[in-house]
């Protein structure tokens, strides 16, 4: 499961391709609205609604419950290093008291990587092999899709060398395209900046059709642009996964 976040989805009970049209996702509330959204660093007691918002965004900005099926399993894999690892990364944005997006991210993806792999995905195969999680066949369609697309050598190393750190960022259906995003990553790179963190890296897919052109008004540069497979048959389109990188 080392897909991007957003490159994560498999066939099963949603019946209609999703997305068709984006843009009928968005837009519930009012600009003016969105714009007293205030942005803060990551609480411990954040902690569900952001696992939450991560299943609920799963699939390229929309829901992955259709196609994985077991909420505890997505976030712990998604989720666990950035709130119990290394929160001090992390920032919520909030409206109303209630929290509606967050940013996630790592200064250096070296040190996630050995947590990821030395404590965290242990701690997963554990608790699978015990039942300790409800999946059903979605899941093992999607492990199917997974396999097939690293079999298909899709996945596509990260460029952690110049560009160290990295982040995941979504915000809740409804609270998009009124400068949230934008807030949330202004703060990100203040924090990267005060740590001494010189680039950052993130990968998306070319159906993250809000998130590209959100990168590249950032400054992010595509470095890497390839097929990606994972989705096929879910999405009405052929896809390709893309790195980008920025200076900090
Ligand atoms: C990607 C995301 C975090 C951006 O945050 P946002 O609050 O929607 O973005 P902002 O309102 O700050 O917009 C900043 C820029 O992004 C681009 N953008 C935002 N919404 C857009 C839209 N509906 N259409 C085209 N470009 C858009 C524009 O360049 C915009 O600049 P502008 O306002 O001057 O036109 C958010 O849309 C989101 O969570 N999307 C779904 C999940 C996702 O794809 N996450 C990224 C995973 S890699």
């Amino acid at each position: 499961m080392e897909a991007e976040q957003s490159g994560m989805s498999v066939g099963a009970q949603h019946a209609a391709p999703v997305g068709q049209n984006v843009d009928v996702a968005i837009m519930h509330i009012p600009r003016q609205k969105l714009a007293a959204a205030i942005v803060r660093k990551y609480r411990p007691e954040d902690r569900d609604a952001v696992r939450r918002i991560c299943y609920d965004t799963g699939l390229m900005g929309h829901p992955i419950d259709p196609y994985f099926g077991c909420f505890e399993l997505f976030a712990d894999y998604w989720m666990n290093y950035y709130t119990d690892y290394e929160p001090e990364s992390a920032f919520v944005a909030e409206l109303g008291g209630r929290v509606i997006g967050y940013l996630v991210g790592c200064k250096d993806t070296s040190v996630q990587r050995e947590m990821q792999g030395k404590a965290i995905m242990p701690q997963i195969r554990r608790k699978l092999f015990r039942f300790g999680y409800k999946v059903d066949r979605r899941f093992f369609a999607f492990m199917w899709r997974y396999v097939r697309t690293m079999w298909r050598r899709e996945f596509v190393d990260e460029p952690i060398n110049e560009y160290p750190a990295h982040l995941h960022m979504n915000l809740a259906e409804g609270y998009r395209s009124g400068g949230i995003g934008s807030k949330l990553l202004a703060a990100y790179l203040e924090y990267l900046r005060a740590n001494g963190v010189k680039g950052l890296h993130l990968g998306t897919t070319s159906y993250n059709k809000l998130a590209v052109p959100f990168y590249k008004k950032w400054g992010f540069r595509l470095v890497s642009e390839s097929p990606f497979t994972m989705y096929d048959g879910i999405v009405p389109e052929k896809i390709t996964l893309l790195f980008f990188t920025r200076e900090v």
